[in-house]
């Protein structure tokens, strides 16, 4: 019994869908093991996905990336995110889907015999952030981003973001603000956008950061409504004096970052900037 996770839920494994309860894969998995795969997370409203091509190139890149053999072709993935999502009990909810390099003796360099990568999708109920979560915003803290220098990979190598995750849980925050040297990275498992005098600004998409499909998205959205968008690197300073501070990802869609390190971040509220760009994400849910 996993806390949280209906037993009975479908997932899919290898070519079946099966209880979760059932779903076993090898202890030598190379995912297990070495952390050795990649992963996607891919939000669907009352059944309609959302932005399917945009995740699905991104899924393509990691693969590439780290060199697993493409499981699935485009159409292929299409078919198994449907079912997934038919399958779903909530029709709102996250598709999750993994890739590992297979199976094969621990030895960390690739198996030299063709394995078979695993791959593993699952539905989990979504449920959207409410209004009193947009209306409060997320309250953050600032941490040294101690991540290695290919966080662009959606890897399941996450050990980074989980440090950096619980170091926000620990300070009874929601989020944390990562810093390399001074300049911006990202959350543990979201994107960061700064507003300075009605301008969006955001961090250059390198190796530092995972472009988030939302990344794309903020910056359609900013045009759309007029909103300038620069990226950039964006030194501490400007970040801790941003008239506004936004997060985004597949789950949080796109919220207000209302507290930095204990102070308020502008006016302590979600700003017009963000209320913007917040309506035109639902727009954009509405018109699914
Ligand atoms: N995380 N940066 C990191 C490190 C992330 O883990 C995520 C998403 C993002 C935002 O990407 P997107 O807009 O495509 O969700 C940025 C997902 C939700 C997760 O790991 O659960």
């Amino acid at each position: 019994m996993i806390p949280g996770m209906p037993g009975d839920s479908q997932v899919y494994l290898n070519g079946e869908f099966t209880r979760l309860d059932e779903a076993k894969i090898s202890v030598l998995d190379r995912g297990f093991i070495f952390g050795d795969g990649i992963y996607e997370v891919v939000p669907v409203y009352n059944r309609k996905v959302f932005r399917m091509d945009e995740h699905l190139a991104r899924l393509a890149r990691s693969l590439k990336a780290i060199r697993i053999p493409a499981p699935l072709e485009h159409a292929g993935w299409v078919a198994l995110v449907d079912q997934l999502v038919i399958r779903s009990e909530a029709p709102t909810c996250l598709i999750y889907l993994q890739v590992t390099r297979g199976v094969a003796k621990r030895d960390h360099g690739f198996p030299t015999e063709p394995v078979t990568p695993t791959l593993f999708g699952m539905a989990t109920p979504y449920v959207p952030p409410g209004q009193a979560q947009r209306e409060r915003g997320v309250s953050t803290i600032s941490i040294p981003d101690e991540r290695w220098l290919h966080c662009e990979i959606k890897s399941v190598s996450l050990l980074g973001n989980v440090l950096a995750k619980q170091a926000a849980v620990d300070a009874g925050v929601e989020e944390v603000l990562q810093f390399r040297d001074g300049f911006l990275s990202e959350g543990a498992s979201a994107n960061i956008w700064v507003v300075r005098n009605g301008t969006l600004l955001a961090p250059p998409k390198n190796n530092l950061i995972l472009e988030g499909i939302r990344y794309g998205l903020m910056a359609e959205l900013a045009q759309e409504a007029g909103i300038p968008f620069e990226m950039r690197a964006l030194p501490r300073a400007e970040v801790e004096s941003a008239d506004e501070i936004l997060i985004t990802s597949a789950t949080k869609e796109v919220l207000a970052v209302t507290q930095l390190d204990g102070k308020p971040v502008g006016t302590g509220k979600p700003g017009p900037v963000f209320a913007r760009l917040r309506a035109g994400y639902d727009a954009r849910i509405a018109a699914l």
